[in-house]
């Protein structure tokens, strides 16, 4: 199995190496863990390492993402005009998107390797608009008499049942050959990891960022809770947002 580097300090040692390649890695926290930058940090160790990668948003706007990039001394705009990396800023004012066409055409527009989805908590909130294509075909006589269906005469859902379309999603993210990390959002309480209840069970891995505040300082923790064919070196660990970004371990200034 290939193992994709993360480029976090200290944590592809946890996962033998890195993440299992071609895998949807579920990214999990409250606002301000640092879910976006870590996601940010993944591309960059990709472009690194000669792996184009694809930033898609629905979330913070493009701007805003190469702002929050500069603030750790990453380029992200330069990466783009070297066709290394895409920041894809999803529509949300549109009435229909078909979400995962869009997706799949840009990854296949710079070959990217890596992919991050930012947010399944934007993308369930917005539900209705989104389209996913289904897993079956149709020929074009029966395209056309039932006019919900995509250019490769795949038919398209449209997003009714939160938890049918999240699934259908990170179903197709698969297929993409990327290996994406996908962000979400925790919430409290017992059973339940996820906002949509059934991310955590469709990804292959499965990462939870916590945040504490203790008097002047934030404790944060991370666990990685899941990840399919690894052995992971298990338990809670501590991390840190410096300057250069997201490590585990103490980085040298
Ligand atoms: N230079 C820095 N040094 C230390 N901490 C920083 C620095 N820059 C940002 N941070 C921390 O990073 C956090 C923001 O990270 P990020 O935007 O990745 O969070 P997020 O989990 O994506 O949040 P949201 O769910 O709101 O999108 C802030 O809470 C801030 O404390
Ligand atoms: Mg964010």
């Amino acid at each position: 199995m290939d193992r994709v580097k993360t480029g976090i300090p200290g944590f592809d040692e946890l996962v033998e190496g890195g993440l299992p390649a071609s895998f949807n890695i579920l990214i999990t926290g409250a606002p301000g863990t640092g879910k976006t930058i870590f996601g940010l940090q993944y591309l960059v160790q990709g472009v690194k390492n000669g792996e184009n990668g694809i930033y898609v948003s629905l979330d913070t706007t493009r701007k805003q993402l190469l702002a929050q990039g500069s603030e750790f001394g990453w380029d992200l705009e330069a990466m783009e005009k070297d066709g290394k990396l895409i920041i894809l800023e999803i529509p949300l004012d549109l009435p229909e998107v078909n979400i995962f066409s869009l997706v799949e055409e840009t990854v296949e527009k710079i070959k990217a390797k890596r992919l991050v989805f930012d947010s399944l908590i934007n993308f369930a909130i917005n539900v209705d608009q989104f389209k996913i294509p289904l897993n079956y075909r149709v020929n074009s006589n029966m395209a056309a008499a039932m006019g919900n269906v995509d250019s490769q005469g795949r038919v398209l859902y449209q997003g009714k049942s939160r938890e049918r379309i999240t699934y259908l999603l990170i179903n197709e993210l698969s297929k993409l050959g990327t290996t994406n990390l996908v962000i979400t959002a925790g919430v409290e309480g017992e059973g339940q990891i996820t906002v949509d209840g059934v991310s955590e069970y469709a990804c292959d891995g499965l990462i939870i960022l916590k945040s504490l505040a203790i008097g002047d300082s934030v404790n944060r923790t991370i666990e990685i809770k899941k990840m399919r064919l690894t052995k992971i070196d298990g338990g809670i660990k501590s991390y840190d947002i410096t300057s250069k970004g997201i490590s585990l371990s103490k980085v040298e200034n």
